[in-house]
């Protein structure tokens, strides 16, 4: 292992629960932010009428009538143009992050993330060679990044580039419209590249996503079909890359990748015209919030931030357990429940904090609850 990778120890609790369900037993899974639902009928359906037809390569930027789509997303969601030509599709935003690093730093650039995040940016920069700066966000200020933050941050240690998501994992964070442009124009200053990560975008609960393109052009954008469409296993997202990154990106993509699941694209045009679908989905996330923080609530348990977006909940787990791998093995074992230790977000506190997941069932959550309640009660 390269110094400084980590495994997800959230692999060990789902490996333990793969075990108890050979067993028999039952496991009610809020370990990964995967929507309990399958993408809208209409997506299923348009993969199903292609499944016949030859499936070759497609071009690298994607297929055009999804960039097409794409870019008209931009126009009505965020009303900016964003040229076709801009848009790049990706294997997920998975994909996009190796792309965007490797198109905009070299070996050895010093990247800045924040602490909590979500554990892909740290090991993919180190495993590209490139070294991450942590940026300690705290629960006092919800989880939320601040221009202020990143200016203190980069004075203590300059850093040529920054990663961050809002809504974010694992804590459901968002920062407002004012607060984002407020962060791009403090890396523009500081001459900084600002990769946005806007996977968790359609999954605000306070009002519309704002999105960097709005108003940073030198941003990179990354998003994806796996979280608001429903659709993780079909590894599709996106990217729109400012202009003079764009040559480098798609030579990168042609000689990685060659190209995105042709058949995923195809799902995925038809998904764009699926937001009805996906807002059904989020209202079902909403209430399992609401059943998720009353539960944890009637233990004291109370998240930082009560999530302004995405599908997780952080909690500080300090009152029952020092350790949060353990607590997450005893959750399993003795109540059937996977849920994530915080240590796979944050090297260093992350052992007071667990992250659940309420992108699952109604019925998932709120069974989960019950058994976390006995759980806690019986501690
Ligand atoms: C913040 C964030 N970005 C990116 C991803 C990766 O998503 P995908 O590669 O499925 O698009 C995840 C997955 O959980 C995530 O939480």
């Amino acid at each position: 292992m390269l110094p400084g990778l980590r495994p997800f120890y959230v692999m060990e609790i789902t490996a333990r629960s793969k075990e108890l369900e050979a067993r028999g037993q039952r496991v009610l899974h809020m370990e990964s932010g995967e929507p309990g639902a399958p993408p809208a009928p209409a997506v299923r359906e348009a993969v199903r009428r292609a499944l016949d037809l030859p499936q070759h390569y497609t071009p690298s930027g994607g297929i055009a009538p999804l960039r097409a789509g794409l870019a008209a997303y931009y126009e009505a969601q965020h009303r900016v143009a964003v040229p076709p030509e801009a848009i790049m599709v990706t294997m997920g935003s998975s994909a996009a992050f190796i792309l965007a690093f490797l198109a905009a730093f070299r070996p050895g650039a010093r990247v800045a993330v924040t602490r909590p995040g979500y554990p892909a940016y740290l090991n993919t920069l180190l495993g590209l060679g490139m070294v991450p700066v942590e940026i300690e966000v705290s629960a006092q200020s919800g989880w939320r990044l601040s221009a202020e933050d990143v200016e203190r941050a980069y004075r203590e240690t300059p850093f040529d580039g920054l990663l961050f998501a809002s809504p974010a994992n694992p804590t459901g964070a968002g920062v407002t419209g004012a607060a984002l442009a407020a962060i791009a124009s403090t890396c523009t200053r500081l001459g900084v590249r600002f990769i946005s990560d806007e996977i968790y975008h359609g999954l605000d609960y306070r009002g519309p996503s704002v999105s960097a393109a709005e108003f940073d052009p030198d941003a990179i954008i990354i998003n994806s079909f796996s979280k608001y469409y429903c659709m993780t296993g079909w590894r599709v997202g996106w990217m729109v890359l400012p202009e003079d990154l764009r040559a480098r990106a798609m030579m990168l993509q042609q000689n990685m990748f060659i190209s995105a699941p042709t058949l995923s694209q195809i799902a995925a045009v038809a998904a764009l015209s699926e937001r009805d679908y996906a807002e059904e989905q989020k209202a079902g996330y909403r209430t399992n919030r609401e059943i998720l923080a009353e539960g944890l609530a009637r233990h004291g348990l109370v998240a930082a931030n009560s999530g302004d977006g995405a599908f997780y909940s952080y909690v500080d787990v300090s009152a029952f357990t020092s350790d949060a791998l353990s607590f997450a093995i005893a959750l399993l074992e003795k109540a059937g429940v996977a849920a994530t230790p915080g240590i796979d977000f944050d090297r260093v506190n992350g052992h007071r904090f667990m992250r659940f997941s309420y992108a699952g069932t109604r019925a998932t959550v709120t069974e989960a609850v019950d058994r976390i309640d006995q759980f806690l009660t019986a501690l």
